[in-house]
């Protein structure tokens, strides 16, 4: 394989043949592709799509370049997933974790870190002191039969290829294409073993997707390659017009998922857990429907038993799950509301970078994050706010950040004299 002559045929808008590519991707899992050739394949892609067949054949080395996960088998149980496309304050998985596996239902999964502007649910775990989120598979397989929850890093040994491709897309402007979005995430599902799984696609201003349309091309791309490797998949699509819930950073996102385990959680944040559980326990092998599955998980909620198995899940993984133990910044600016009016709109993707310049996430593959720094969010879409009210409060190292993030925060806000029209956090269900 000639290396250049596969991105100019990709470049070229040219359909790779299945075993060309998996050379290509093996081979750069195995460092023998220089990063700046998988940025300009990357890049090729952007512009040329790729085919069902290429998606397909990319997930499918993606697989290959590591070992495979027999959890399902190790179990027992019919193995049930999760994952999103990557939002703006998006810790969903960390609610819907303890909250499956208090109703009985196993949730082992892998998870990435953050991705341009949305966060990564590993940087958030690691907000906790003391978490580990590299376990080996026996390990991983032990803590969910003893505690029924584990979200663990992509060991090294488990899509490897997909683990340098994230990290280099991060970094090159080659994140929001689908077909590197849909084989990203199906190969570390399918690598996983999930039997079935539940997809929050993100739509709007802070997600890869911007539109409904574009969100729904994505589904089908994710459903297509679920339905060729025989494993069941919904997708919800979900608004991420506005962050979801009120906190975005590492640790103030912890903060935000106990409160909605203890059901002190925002709406719009308790509501899609509460749906993603719902499903999840509907896929599961305890032979309930939706609504069942939607009963059981907000009882789990009301008696305590979900935050019981939050706690038992962080000290498994070797952190504090007090909420007391996350780190604080030492500088909180208040933002207010230069005038009376309601939220008609508060962009996703300007509080995401806010986050980022603040320090909650990576601008290049070295960058270290600052677990404490993040922003909150107190007024939402559809808010009535008053002159000089609190609109959101920024968390930063320093005063300088504080002021920009500041600044930048109530540039995401929209006030006006209207309600503007109620937008539900789960715009549609594909399955
Ligand atoms: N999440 C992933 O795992 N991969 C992507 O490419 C985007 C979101």
């Amino acid at each position: 394989m000639r290396t250049t002559d596969l991105i100019e045929r990709k470049r070229n808008g040219e359909e790779l043949p299945a075993e060309e590519l998996a050379e290509f991707v093996l081979a750069f899992a195995r460092d023998e592709v220089p990063d700046y050739q998988m940025a300009a394949f990357c890049m090729a892609v952007y512009f040329r799509g790729m085919t069902p067949a290429e998606t397909f054949a990319l997930t499918e080395a993606m697989i290959a370049s590591g070992e495979t996960l027999h959890v399902g088998s190790a179990l027992g149980r019919k193995v049930v997933d999760k994952h999103s496309t990557g939002g703006v304050g998006d810790k969903t998985s960390i609610a819907v974790g303890p909250i499956v596996a208090a109703c009985g239902v196993p949730m082992g999964k892998m998870s990435g870190r953050g991705l341009g502007h949305t966060g990564g649910t590993l940087d958030k775990l690691e907000a906790i002191p003391g978490f580990r989120v590299e376990l080996t598979t026996e390990e991983m397989i032990a803590q969910l039969r003893d505690v029924g929850v584990a979200i663990v890093g992509q060991s090294a040994s488990l899509v490897p290829a997909d683990k340098k491709l994230y990290a280099l897309r991060d970094v090159t402007a080659t994140v929001d294409i689908v077909p590197l979005i849909a084989s990203s995430i199906m190969s570390k599902k399918l690598a996983g073993s999930a039997d079935a799984i539940v997809l929050d696609v993100k739509v709007g201003d802070g997600a890869f997707m911007k539109t409904l349309e574009e969100a729904r091309v994505l589904a089908q791309e994710m459903l297509e390659l679920g339905r060729r490797a025989g494993r069941e998949v919904t997708c919800l699509l979900t608004d991420m017009d506005q962050p979801l819930g009120r906190a975005v950073g590492n640790a103030l996102e912890i903060r935000e998922a106990i409160d909605t385990v203890r059901g002190e959680g925002p709406d719009d944040f308790t509501e899609l857990v509460l749906d993603a559980s719902a499903r999840l326990l509907a896929y599961s092998d305890l032979g309930i429907g939706h609504g069942e599955g939607r009963r059981r998980a907000e009882a789990a909620v009301a008696d305590g038993s979900a935050f019981t198995t939050y706690e038992r899940w962080i000290r498994a993984q070797g952190g504090d799950p007090d909420p007391r133990a996350l780190p604080e910044a030492p500088v909180q600016l208040a933002v207010q509301a230069p005038r009376d009016g309601y939220v008609s709109r508060l962009g996703a993707l300007a509080v995401g970078n806010a986050a980022l310049d603040l320090g909650a996430g990576r601008r290049t593959k070295a960058d270290a994050v600052d677990p404490a720094v993040g922003v909150l969010c107190f007024a939402k879409r559809g808010d009535a706010v008053l002159e000089g009210d609190d609109l959101a409060e920024v968390h930063a190292g320093d005063d300088a950040s504080a002021r920009a993030a500041g600044g930048a925060v109530l540039a995401a806000y929209t006030l006006a004299d209207e309600a503007p029209p109620v937008v539900p956090i789960v715009l549609e269900v594909i399955s």
